[in-house]
């Protein structure tokens, strides 16, 4: 059984709390929440103050995925504003096992993104390190985009790896992901599901949160 994470990008942001509520009661695991600066990713979303709020409700992790150049500038502002997990774009970093480190030293679980073009292999020598790899399975900026196919073995290939090297990494999947492609993302190896349309723009988004969990 994945765990889910439902992004709040497509939610209602002008009723933020019934939205926060609403996971708190689902059986969804994570509140995936994306940050965009409108420089490593063409789209601006939302910060920290936005984040401080969901923390006051929020009675699960915070999975905050950050699309931004110079992570390591807000790693201590995100920690401070509720983030359970931060997860940096390997593309973002030139110094990530700094980042990493940064982020552990902060009382964070660490995660590394990857874009769809980037492959698994650079994070050979960080995979000990981290707790999450979030594979990006859309090009990152928007909600509701199409599931980028060949992310299927890049899955596979990453599981393989883990689990030759006997380690505790989640692999999360980003983008794409709905009611008919999960089960296969599932069986590829996935461990973590982001959904965001598949969630917010469902007429009951409780019960997909529910269907995505009984895969
Ligand atoms: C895209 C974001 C995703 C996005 C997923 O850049 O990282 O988390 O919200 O949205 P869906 O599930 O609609 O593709
Ligand atoms: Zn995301």
């Amino acid at each position: 059984m994945a765990l889910i994470a439902p992004s709040l990008l497509s939610c209602n942001f002008l009723h933020l709390e019934d939205e926060c509520k609403m996971i708190n009661e689902s059986q969804a695991d994570w509140f995936h929440l994306d940050v965009m600066d409108g420089r490593f990713v063409p789209n601006i979303s939302f910060g920290l103050p936005i984040i401080e709020h969901i923390k006051r409700v929020a009675t699960k992790t915070l999975d905050v995925h950050l699309m931004i150049e110079e992570p390591e500038k807000y790693a201590e502002d995100f920690k401070k504003a509720g983030a359970d997990i931060l997860t940096v774009h390997i593309e973002a970093c030139q110094h990530l096992h700094r980042n990493i480190q940064q982020i552990k030293s902060l009382n964070m679980k660490a995660g590394v993104a990857v874009n769809p073009h980037t492959s698994i292999q650079l994070l050979d020598d960080v995979l000990v390190d981290i707790d999450v790899v979030c594979l990006m399975s859309v090009n990152p900026g928007f909600g509701g985009q199409k599931f980028i196919q060949n992310t299927l073995h890049k899955i596979s290939k990453l599981k393989d790896r883990i689990l030759q090297r006997n380690l505790n990494v989640l692999i999360e999947i980003d983008g794409g992901v709905t009611l008919e492609n999960a089960s296969t993302i599932i069986k590829a190896g996935a461990d973590v599901l982001v959904a965001g349309n598949t969630v917010f723009k469902s007429s009951n988004p409780k019960e997909s949160i529910a269907s995505l969990k009984a895969l």
